[in-house]
């Protein structure tokens, strides 16, 4: 596939450093790019996705009883049915920016007598409660760079003082570059797409999404790849050294749990769980 560097991204992104960014586009922020359906009926079997949900539950679980839970990029409500099943929670408000997405939330737990799902922007939400857990699944690599301080502040807000932070996603192996940054985006999706291809005809669907997710990385990076007219990105991945510095920077003391051994982050990237305490 022949990707070449993008001349009309630059230009969209000095708009948006200027005037900031027109928050209309956030409105299908996944679903202008990715299939719904098809997300929410195989991210599960994306590598790492289980492993990832197990021990944010585990961690989750151990904060105590009866939690209040603000669930921050809820997507199609993979992560959402996970903590409405889990005994330690009480409520968990739901938050998605996505029309479509919000549309097939609140059809999934209409029924719900926990569940609550909220249109909102998470770098911008400002909601009178205070939760015992603040967490997001597979969303952190959705924030865009110059939103994450805002974004990161917001959730420390949402937090009681003894509230906890948990996040589970995705991360490139370290880079110095835009041109190293670029290469770890294709190792790590390279390396999804394979785990899925291992799968037979069971991955077929998932090959499908992480392309598209790929594509909108390489997009957000600066580069078009020929198959999309995506005009912005919508995967914003990071080194798990950029995002760690972006937590000390929002004054969070943390706990990493990286899926991967050393050598397998460095070639690939890894996913990686956080528990995060506002200092
Ligand atoms: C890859 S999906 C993850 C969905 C789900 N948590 C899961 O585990 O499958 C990321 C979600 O974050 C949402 N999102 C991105 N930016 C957001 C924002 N600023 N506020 C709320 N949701 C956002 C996207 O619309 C998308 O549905």
């Amino acid at each position: 596939m022949e990707i070449r560097e993008g001349q009309w991204l630059p230009l969209g992104e000095l708009v948006a450093k200027v005037f900031g960014r027109d928050r209309s586009v956030y409105s299908k922020e996944m679903s202008r790019y990715i299939p719904l359906r098809e997300y929410h009926e195989n991210e599960e079997r994306h590598v790492g996705y289980r492993e990832m949900v197990e021990a944010m539950r585990r961690w989750i679980s151990e904060r105590g009883e009866a939690l209040d839970v603000l669930e921050v990029g809820a997507g199609t409500g993979l992560f959402t049915k996970q903590l409405e099943s889990a005994s330690c929670t009480r409520r968990v408000i739901a938050i998605e920016i996505d029309d479509d997405c919000i549309a097939m939330l609140r059809s999934a737990f209409e029924e719900s007598s926990k569940v609550d799902c909220v249109r909102g922007d998470a770098v911008r939400y400002d909601g009178s409660r205070r939760f015992d857990i603040v967490c997001s699944a597979f969303a952190e690599h959705h924030i865009r760079s110059e939103d994450r301080r805002d974004y990161l502040g917001r959730v420390r807000r949402h937090l009681k003082p003894d509230g906890l932070f948990v996040c589970g996603d995705e991360f490139l192996r370290p880079y110095a570059n835009k041109a190293e940054r670029r290469a770890a985006l294709d190792a790590w999706h390279g390396y999804v797409i394979d785990q899925a291809r291992a799968l037979g005809g069971d991955g077929d669907g998932l090959i499908k999404i992480e392309t598209l997710a790929w594509h909108s990385g390489l997009v957000a990076l600066g580069f078009r790849p020929n198959e999309t007219n995506l005009a912005e990105g919508g995967d914003y991945k990071v080194s798990i050294a950029e995002y760690e510095q972006a937590l000390r920077d929002a004054e969070f003391r943390f706990e990493r749990l990286r899926l991967s051994s050393e050598r397998e982050y460095r070639e690939r990237g890894s996913i990686c769980v956080y528990r995060a305490w506002p200092v």
